[in-house]
């Protein structure tokens, strides 16, 4: 089996933390979101890793190539110059994708447990054109909307449709047994008068509309990191899943969970809990709790909470100096 993950996009949610750098490669609890992905793949030992990617690929690229080159068997990286879609990104790796099997696996969506956990789940739905990981959700207007038989067959899948008597939504994570049908749906699609998007819902619906056959799977819980609300919330997920640090700050305290990356100094503050901070950065006298902090960012007489700071950022706080009568209150 092959791995295709779509990363080509701006990730417009996560500005201004995408501006300098490409969505999978935003940092959290420990490493990119993309290092966190791959992490959950090794185990699928799949026989070529396809990344497409795009807006600012180098960088993605870089930190692939230096912490996974050996871990997978073959990398491939597919160029997707124009942002057309979900579809679109799937249509151009289609010559690396050849008529092989895939797993879909969007760059954006961290799941717990590994891929090897859904791939059990997909051969448990027997013969089939493919499955696609789905959870109930609120809003199906935020997400691919699956309509079943109650049996796990998917009768219709609709993109994030106005209004749905349906919840199942589509989690991003696909297996795709009948590839040609799939990518001659894209086809189809790419060349179809459009407005808007080339959608990989829409060309799985037509596949199913052309015969393909295929079954829903239970996709417990998944980490969205495509907003900087649930960044945090993953942030926090993910380091509850993490065995504890052992790295000892000076004149300060660590409140596990915690992961502090290397080179960075920590003097006079209270770390944690559920703090990430990247290699080099450096703090002092502050409090911090539930935040991610960048690379080489220096923090100094910060009370932070709930923040997400950028690499190389810098925030200096006042100390204040007050001369408060008895029985008084303040608040800042
Ligand atoms: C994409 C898919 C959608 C799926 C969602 C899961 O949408 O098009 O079907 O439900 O991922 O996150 P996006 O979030 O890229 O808009």
């Amino acid at each position: 089996m092959k791995v295709v993950i779509p990363a080509a996009g701006a990730g417009k949610r996560l500005y201004p933390h995408t501006y300098t750098k490409p969505k999978p490669m935003v940092y959290v609890a420990g490493k990119p979101i993309i290092g966190h992905i791959l992490d959950k793949a090794v185990d699928l030992r799949p026989d070529e890793l396809i990344i497409v990617v795009g807006y600012m690929k180098e960088k993605l690229i870089d930190y692939v190539d230096e912490h996974y080159s050996d871990i997978f068997k073959k990398i491939t990286y597919v160029n997707q110059e124009q942002q057309l879609g979900l579809g679109h990104s799937i249509y151009v790796a289609r010559e690396a994708i050849g008529d092989h099997p895939i797993m879909i696996a969007l760059g954006d969506m961290i799941f717990k447990g590994g891929y090897s956990d859904f791939a059990k789940l997909h051969a448990c739905n027997g013969k089939c054109s493919g499955s696609i990981g789905v959870k109930e959700i609120d809003n199906p207007s935020r997400y691919g909307i699956v309509y079943h038989d109650g049996d796990g067959r998917i009768e219709k899948l609709v993109e994030k449709p106005r209004e749905s008597t349906s919840h199942t939504g589509i989690a991003g994570v696909y297996f795709i047994e009948d590839t040609p049908a799939l990518i001659s749906a894209l086809e189809q699609l790419m060349n179809s008068p459009r407005k808007g998007e080339v959608q990989l819902t829409d060309a799985l619906q037509l596949a199913i509309q052309a015969g393909s056959n295929y079954r829903t799977f239970e996709v417990s819980s998944w980490y969205d990191c495509g907003r900087p609300e649930s960044l945090l919330e993953v942030n926090r997920l993910l380091l509850a899943e993490k065995t504890r640090s052992s790295w000892k700050p000076r004149n300060s305290l660590l409140i596990e969970p915690v992961c502090i990356g290397q080179d960075v100094e920590i003097e006079n503050s209270i770390i944690g809990p559920n703090v990430s901070i990247s290699d080099g950065a450096r703090i002092t006298s502050s409090i911090i709790e539930d935040s991610i902090i960048g690379s080489h960012a220096e923090i100094r007489r910060m009370a932070l909470r709930s923040s997400i700071v950028g690499d190389g950022a810098i925030l200096s706080g006042k100390a204040n100096s007050l001369n408060i009568g008895d029985s008084s209150t303040i608040e800042f």
